[in-house]
């Protein structure tokens, strides 16, 4: 909906999201990447800045045209731009050692190439495997060596559910793992979520109980995200 017609309920507060999907190199011209549109993370910077919050977006490879969504108009956006896993750590680390509340809503590469060429890799005597090796995870980093201690970590969570268990059951799991304030599990896969213009999500807390639902425009599913970030810091009325 309009902005006028929003809540101004973060006027002052600083936030951090990190949007978009890393991609790590192998050579000069080819990396390893994933499907993240960046539109989730860029409608929550944009939520975040009409209800008054000071944002810096950390994009890691978001399109141009998705990053003005959440710049245009608005002169309370800043935006980093990264590439890898590590780039979007440090810069997401430096902007929290201010930051009242950081969403990680990028999708960080779980892996990275272990060398990376200095020249193009050549079909003939190129690598017949890959050797990967694990990158630091950026949210529980957050959590376990906090830049600025007391501030709301959130994450989210893309998952598929699979014969090990469901969407929910590996949300809760993952929740009570990583140990965020928050986390925002939405379900992939079968053309929902990535490059669509809408999600649905359950909010877990850190014990993984539900906190809140919401479904629709990811700009809607965004604000209902902040809801539950200012419930979580205003505590249980009363
Ligand atoms: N994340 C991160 N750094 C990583 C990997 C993930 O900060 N190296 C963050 C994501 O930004 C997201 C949350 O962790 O907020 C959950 O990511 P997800 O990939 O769902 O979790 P993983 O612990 O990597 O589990 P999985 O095995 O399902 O990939
Ligand atoms: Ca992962």
């Amino acid at each position: 909906g309009p902005a006028a017609a929003r809540p101004r309920d973060l006027d002052g507060v600083r936030v951090v999201v990190s949007a978009g999907g890393t991609r790590e190199p192998l050579d000069p011209v080819r990396f390893l990447g994933n499907r993240s549109s960046g539109r989730q993370g860029v409608a929550l910077a944009r939520a975040a800045a009409d209800r008054g919050a000071r944002v810096t977006l950390v994009a890691a490879n978001v399109a141009a045209e998705v990053v003005a969504g959440a710049t245009t108009g608005s002169d309370r956006v800043v935006v980093v731009p990264v590439e890898t896993g590590e780039e979007l750590r440090h810069a997401v680390r430096s902007a929290a050692k201010d930051a009242d509340v950081v969403v990680m809503a990028a999708a960080v590469a779980d892996y990275r190439p272990e060398t990376v060429a200095d020249a193009k890799l050549k079909k003939t005597g190129g690598p017949a495997a890959l050797r990967l090796v694990e990158t630091v995870d950026v949210l529980r980093e957050l959590v376990t060596d906090p830049p600025r201690p007391g501030q709301t970590v959130v994450g989210f969570a893309a998952e598929t559910g699979d014969v090990t268990g469901s969407v929910l059951e590996h949300g809760r799991a993952k929740a009570r793992r990583k140990g965020a304030d928050l986390l925002v599990v939405n379900p992939v896969g079968d053309g929902r979520a990535f490059g669509t213009p809408t999600n649905d999500v359950t909010v877990l807390d850190a014990a993984g109980e539900v906190v809140a639902t919401a479904a629709g425009p990811k700009e809607d599913v965004a604000h209902a995200v902040w809801d539950a970030v200012r419930a979580h810091v205003d505590g249980p009325a009363g």
